[in-house]
This record gives structure tokens, sequence and C-alpha cells, in this order.
């Protein structure tokens, strides 16, 4: 099935409070699961999914593989350890995680393992993450944009990365956003809250509609309920090209996820 826009991300969210989660998200409609190995929780999902009854070619579920599994053997052993805690035959995306760190292992290697896990039918399709023009010129280089689902990046209404968006437009790769709300800091953003009030709905489904609107995947987390289903009814929320250009404003910069392995950012 094709990536539905909405997912439901799972950083962070471990044991029971992630069971909880997808649990609720799938009741409340979500069709779209995020998780990663690094994130510890694959069991609990795939126990979430499995236990929901929601038919497997309904659902869209994505992993990513860790730094520490880019070497041709270690990918494709992670890859059938994820499928085993999450309980599936196949995933339908499967990301780079992050660009090996010092580049230890050659993007070629870890791209041509992952090109291979597709076609060998453990995953649907393939994509990478928190990659850069630099890194993404390199990956069409080894399989070509058209094999590259995605790049799920950090964007927000303060980080809004147009750079790499913009590359990324030129070459047909869909942009997945990560930590859509700013982890919850757009809550407290004046102008999202004004353009809130006079739609009648919350920050948080501004940030969101705006970032579909201009065509990204959006993957929100939350613990909540309540959250869950106001994020997921932001599919119904459309912002007109004033607002749009309101928030196109409020970029800072401000980059959330910045671990220590990180590229060299554009
Ligand atoms: N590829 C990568 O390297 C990478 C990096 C980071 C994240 N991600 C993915 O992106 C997903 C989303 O990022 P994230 O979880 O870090 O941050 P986020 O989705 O931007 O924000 C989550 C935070 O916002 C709060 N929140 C959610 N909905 C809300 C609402 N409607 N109103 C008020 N607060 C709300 C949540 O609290 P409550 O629980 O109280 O609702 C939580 O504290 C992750 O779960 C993960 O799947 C990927």
């Amino acid at each position: 099935m094709q990536m539905p826009q909405l997912g439901l991300g799972t950083f962070r969210l471990k044991d029971q409070q992630v069971i909880d989660s997808v649990t609720m998200g799938l009741e409340l409609g979500y069709r779209h699961i995020d998780t990663a190995q690094i994130y510890g929780n694959e069991a609990e999902v795939g126990q979430a999914i499995a236990a929901s009854g929601v038919p497997r070619d309904e659902l869209f579920v994505t992993t990513k593989i860790w730094t520490e599994n880019l070497g041709r053997d270690a990918l494709r052993a992670s890859l059938e350890t994820s499928l085993e805690k999450l309980k599936l035959d196949r995933v339908d995306l499967t990301l780079i995680h992050w660009p090996s760190p010092n580049d230890a292992v050659p993007l070629s290697e870890s791209l041509q393992a992952l090109a291979r896990t597709r076609a060998d039918g453990l995953t649907t399709a393939i994509g990478v993450s928190n990659f850069t023009i630099a890194h993404l010129k390199q990956a069409i280089d080894v399989v070509g944009a058209e094999m590259i689902a995605t790049n799920q990046i950090e964007v927000h209404p303060f980080l809004q990365n147009r750079k790499v968006t913009a590359f990324m437009a030129e070459h047909g790769i869909a942009v997945t956003a990560y930590m859509p709300l700013a982890y919850g800091k757009v809550m407290d953003d004046p102008v999202l809250r004004d353009i809130a009030a006079s739609h009648d709905v919350s920050p948080a489904q501004i940030a969101l509609a705006w970032l579909m609107q201009q065509g990204y995947a959006v993957i929100p987390s939350s613990t909540k309920r309540a959250n869950l289903q106001s994020n997921l009814a932001a599919r119904r929320v459309t912002l007109t090209d004033a607002e749009m250009a309101a928030i196109g404003g409020l970029d800072r910069g401000e980059r959330l996820a910045n671990p220590g392995f990180a590229p060299k950012w554009d």
C-alpha cells in the first residue's frame, strides 16, 4: 500500500506506554506506524499490531536500521531480527536511520545491502533518514532517486529545512517530517495559536496541516488518546495561502534532533 500521509511516531515510547499508544492509534484509525531498531520497542509495536486485528494489507509499518547495523551482513540480519520482533513477514518501508558516523561504513555498501533486502521481499520499499544533500547525491548515484521512497528528516515550523527539501523535490524524493510538533513546542507559539483559534482547532493541528499541505508525510507521537485523535483530525484542516506564508515566516533554524554523530547539516 501507499504510505498514508499521517502516521504515528513511537520514539521514546517503551513497554506498556508504546503498546497503549499504538493500540489507541489503530483504534482511532491510524494506519501508518513508525518505529526503529534503536527505539527498543519493535516487539511491543508488533504485539499491539497483532492484537489490533487490523488486516496486514491495511497497515503501513516503517522501521529503521541503526548505525551499528549498516555493514553488508549486519544490515540484513538486523532487519530479520526486526521482522521477528514486529511479528511481520515484511515491513512496508525500511530506512537507514542516520548516515554512518564518520562514513565508517561506505554508503554504497549499506544502500546496496538495503536494496537487496527489498529485492528479497523483506521490505516493500527503502529509504533514508537524516540525509543531507551530499548524502542524497551519493545515494542517488548508488541506487537511483526512484528507489528512495523518502528521506525522513526533522521539519516543523521552527526548522523548515528548505535547502534539503528543495533538493528532494527536484529529485522526486518524498519528505517525511519527523518531530512535526517540535516535540510539543508548537503549542506555545503565538502565530500558530492565533491561526488555530480562527479555525477552532489546536496549534498542533495547524502545524500538521501546514506540513501536509506542502505534500509532506507527518509522524507525530502521543501517549494521550485525545491528542492522537485531534492529530489525526488535522487531515481535515485547510489553511489559506496567507496562513501558509505566516507559518513559513516562523523558521528559526531550531534543530531539536542533533546528536554528536549527526552529519554536517545543509
Ligand atoms: N528519523 C529520526 O531520526 C527521528 C528522530 C526523531 C523522531 N522521529 C520520529 O518522529 C516521531 C515524532 O517525533 P517526536 O515524537 O520526537 O515529537 P513530536 O511528535 O513533534 O512531539 C511529541 C510531543 O508532543 C506532544 N503532543 C502530541 N500531540 C499533541 C497535541 N495534539 N497537543 C499537545 N501536545 C501534543 C506529546 O505529548 P503527549 O504524549 O502528552 O501527547 C509529545 O510530548 C517520533 O516518535 C519518531 O517516530 C524520527
